[in-house]
């Protein structure tokens, strides 16, 4: 009787131990170790300012105190279009929705805060946030990312940035992402 109490003891121990070994195993193993490689997305960001249908458009603009070499103050909010290539005709990815304000006097800084919407492909329906400093003029900048939903859960990352073409007069530019995401 006692030998069957302790073999009993001693098979929920290794159970219990194993269950705490691997937590995972209780949302199916779809939670990927935190050791492993970060998912890695390419694809291209379009803001177009100008024109009959901007996809960024101004909420505020820069106080007359700011320099309008750092538009601090200047408020803008974006639905703007991703795509796999370069070119705005390219396959669509998704969007990027959210906004971005001059918060810098000394430079052209923002603080960009946004949602990437991903419309196809794996992540079709899940969604990265993002909240960081961007300096458009600057040849790469890194954005974090600060979570996220559906396949994306629990995600935590960077973003880098690198401008592939920009209009000086009237602001449009495209950008280039990379992001690697661990979720
Ligand atoms: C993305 O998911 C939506 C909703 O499930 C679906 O209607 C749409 O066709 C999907 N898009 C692509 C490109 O797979």
């Amino acid at each position: 009787m006692a030998k069957k109490a302790v073999a009993l003891l001693l098979f929920l121990v290794l159970v219990v131990a194993a269950e705490a070994h691997h937590p995972e195993a209780h949302d199916g193993g779809r939670h990927k170790d935190a050791a492993a490689a970060p998912t890695h997305l390419h694809f291209y960001f379009h803001d177009t300012v100008s024109g009959k249908s901007p996809t960024a458009v101004r909420v505020l603009d820069p106080p007359s105190s700011s320099s309008p070499m750092t538009m601090f103050g200047m408020v803008n909010v974006m639905d703007d279009p991703l795509t796999e290539g370069p070119e705005q005709e390219s396959n669509p990815v998704g969007r990027a929705q959210g906004l971005y304000m001059g918060s810098d006097q000394a430079k052209l800084g923002f603080l960009q805060a946004m949602n990437l919407v991903f419309t196809s492909g794996d992540f079709n329906g899940s969604t990265l946030a993002l909240l960081g400093r961007n300096c458009p003029l600057d040849a790469v900048r890194e954005l974090p990312v600060v979570g996220g939903t559906g396949a994306f859960r629990f995600a935590r990352g960077y973003a880098q940035l690198r401008t592939h073409w920009l209009d000086f007069r009237t602001g449009d530019a495209t950008v280039e992402y990379d992001v690697y995401v661990m979720h």
